[in-house]
């Protein structure tokens, strides 16, 4: 289990709804992400992150106690939506920057702790271990770049700590980023957010632009995204974020009296860039200072191995879960696929042999452009609208 985030039955047992912290989470409060409390949400961009009001309108529902299981979480969207409601919760990705950013969803700490802590990092001694080349020489700014360094060492012999696990989270959220002509929000060269561009192509946009990297003072970056995020954090609740590929049979933890709700988006069906598009971040995590197009953990882009691979996922969900669990899924394919995406996923259903019981299909519309999967896509074709789909689980 993870520091400070415990799923035990027994702490479950005395825990209730939150009452003295008032929590709008109606969807018109979730779509002003700059509510204080809905803030943390935002922490750092993920490729495929759904909207915080989806799984916030579903959760109104469901009642003191009941566990919330995500078990593609991403960034944590459906988690932090339980937090909101104060339901114990637990998201299981296989990507360790899906982990690294839900994990500082869940933990419990003040800006001022935040920025103590990456003070302290940051006047200690030089790091032993600085990537080189024309890419860093490019993306960072000399002195941000050995802050970054002497920040991903500490983290990387240390994190537990619930400061830890934010601070982070934080850093992954700045690692890169545009430039704006304000006081600078991430620590790199022009890059987008949502993904890191792939060294060879990076090195010729900043080339071709005369973009040199600004020195950017870390701590200052880091203070201010601290103060906005962490800000005002509703009180925590008991679950975990678990590294995992959830097409293992025990890869789902046991929780008391099982899963009530099950809200979830799968891969994209013919996605697996997951890992290769955030080769930075998997560098400040441990990884290689380069692109690695490993698909570790992902479930098959495969047709028909895709469904086999979620069939799969649905079976050890149900395994996990009590007589009348809802399970709702967020769902598309890519536009470069003829595919139906309802025909899909009912076929996923039906092939885990679970009484998994449809009861409600929706188009979700078209997301907007950031939020999408299939972004990197588009330039050929438009994509397909989303569904939702709702399903209880039978006796
Ligand atoms: C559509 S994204 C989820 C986004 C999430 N709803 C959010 O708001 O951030 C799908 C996630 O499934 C993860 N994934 C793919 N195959 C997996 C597997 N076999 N086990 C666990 N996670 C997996 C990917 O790493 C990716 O983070």
């Amino acid at each position: 289990m993870f520091a400070g985030i415990s799923p035990s039955p027994a702490e479950l047992s005395h825990y209730r709804k939150p009452t003295s912290f008032a929590i709008d989470v109606t969807p018109e409060a979730a779509t002003m992400t700059t509510a204080p409390h809905l803030r943390l949400n935002a922490l750092c961009p993920y490729f495929t992150m759904f909207p915080l009001d989806f799984p916030t309108r579903y959760l109104a529902q469901a009642r003191p106690g009941e566990w919330v299981l995500d078990p593609f979480c991403g960034r944590g969207t459906t988690n932090y939506a339980a937090r909101l409601h104060g339901l114990p919760t637990v998201g299981i990705d296989s990507s360790p920057v899906a982990v690294a950013i839900a994990r500082a969803k869940l933990v419990q700490v003040t800006p001022d702790e935040l920025i103590a802590e990456a003070e302290r990092i940051l006047a200690g001694p030089e790091p032993a271990d600085v990537p080189e080349g024309h890419f860093w020489d490019l993306a960072y700014h000399p002195r941000t770049l050995l802050d970054i360094c002497r920040l991903r060492e500490a983290l990387l012999r240390d994190c537990e700590a619930p400061v830890r696990i934010a601070l982070r989270g934080l850093i992954l959220g700045i690692l890169h980023g545009p430039r704006t002509r304000r006081a600078p929000s991430y620590l790199s060269n022009q890059m987008p957010r949502t993904y890191a561009t792939k060294p060879d192509p990076a090195v010729r946009f900043w080339v071709r632009r005369g973009m040199r990297p600004e020195e950017v003072d870390v701590l200052d970056v880091l203070a201010r995204r601290a103060r906005y995020s962490f800000a005002a954090l509703p009180p925590p609740v008991p679950g975990c974020i678990l590294q995992a590929d959830s097409r293992e049979p025990g890869a789902i933890p046991v929780v008391d009296g099982g899963y009530r709700w099950v809200i979830t988006s799968p891969p994209y069906l013919g996605m697996r860039s997951y890992q290769p598009d955030q080769w930075l971040r998997l560098w400040f995590l441990g990884g290689e200072p380069t692109v690695r197009y490993i698909h570790e953990g992902q479930v098959s882009h495969l047709q028909g191995e895709y469904q086999r691979d979620l069939a799969t996922v649905w079976r050890n969900v149900a395994a996990r879960c009590r007589p009348g669990t809802r399970l709702i899924i967020r769902f598309g394919c890519l536009p470069t696929l003829p595919c139906n995406p309802k025909q899909v996923l009912e076929e996923t259903l039906a092939r885990s042999g679970v009484p998994w019981r449809i009861v409600e299909v929706t188009g979700a519309g078209i997301p907007p452009r950031h939020r999408r999967q299939a972004v990197q896509f588009e330039k050929t074709r438009p994509a397909h609208e989303e569904i939702d789909l709702v399903a209880v689980l039978g006796e």
